[in-house]
């Protein structure tokens, strides 16, 4: 199935001390998800935001808000970012007990659910889940921190993944490292949903940053 490439610019690279208007430039500036990194300083060595910044920000926006859990447990959570208004909601393999229930859960509460890989997990890792996520998200950097180097091994898996999805109606989204360098490799190898921090972030105006990075660029 072929499917237009979506960008999601991450908040994690935005200006904390002004996120709602960083929330309203990206939308006028072209993005089509608002990717949430949701950090606990346990799984991942640093800490974000939570439900209470989201719901915040929910009123601001029509963008699909698509969280990206990096806590080491999502369970007790779920039901707090269902009320903040996120839209698609994403939870690392690693982290999840019974993922499948997890998954499940997700869907009950009226969100997309979405499952993540760490870089070190391989893409057997969803290979029974497939029927349950509208999302798989490839780690392309250690999650933790924006402006990391893209792992060069990942288009393997991404093509891999591309592979076991088939023709099922799923989002295949990379996150970490993508750039106008390294988005068409990505594209190439099946991805098509990009999250870009620093590259849309950092490098404004963010309606050219984002632009840079669809496949026509
Ligand atoms: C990393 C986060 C990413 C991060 C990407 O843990 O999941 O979404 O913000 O940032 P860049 O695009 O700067 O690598
Ligand atoms: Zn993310």
């Amino acid at each position: 199935m072929l499917q237009d490439v979506l960008i999601a610019p991450s908040l994690l690279s935005a200006d904390f001390a002004r996120l709602g208007e960083e929330v309203r430039a990206v939308e006028a500036a072209g993005a089509d998800w608002l990717h949430l990194d949701v950090m606990d300083g346990n799984f991942v060595p640093n800490i974000s935001f939570g439900p209470g910044v989201i719901a915040a920000l929910r009123p601001l926006s029509r963008l699909v808000f698509d969280a990206h859990l990096m806590v080491a447990d999502p369970d007790p959570l779920l039901e707090a970012f269902a009320a903040a208004g996120v839209n698609r909601l994403s939870v690392h393999a690693e982290t999840c007990r019974h993922l499948d229930r997890t998954l499940t859960r997700i869907a009950a509460l009226g969100m997309q659910p979405g499952v993540v890989l760490n870089p070190a997990t391989p893409e057997s890792a969803v290979a029974y889940v497939l029927d349950r996520v509208a999302t798989v998200l490839v780690m392309t950097v250690n999650p933790g921190f924006g402006g990391q180097s893209f792992i060069p091994a990942m288009p393997a898996k991404i093509r891999a993944l591309r592979a076991l999805i088939a023709d099922r109606p799923i989002r295949l989204q990379v996150d970490g490292g993508i750039d106008a360098v390294t988005a068409p490799a990505v594209i190439a190898a099946g991805a098509s949903v990009l999250v870009a921090g620093s590259a849309v972030f950092t490098h404004p105006p963010y309606a050219t940053a984002i632009a840079a990075l669809r496949p026509s660029a």
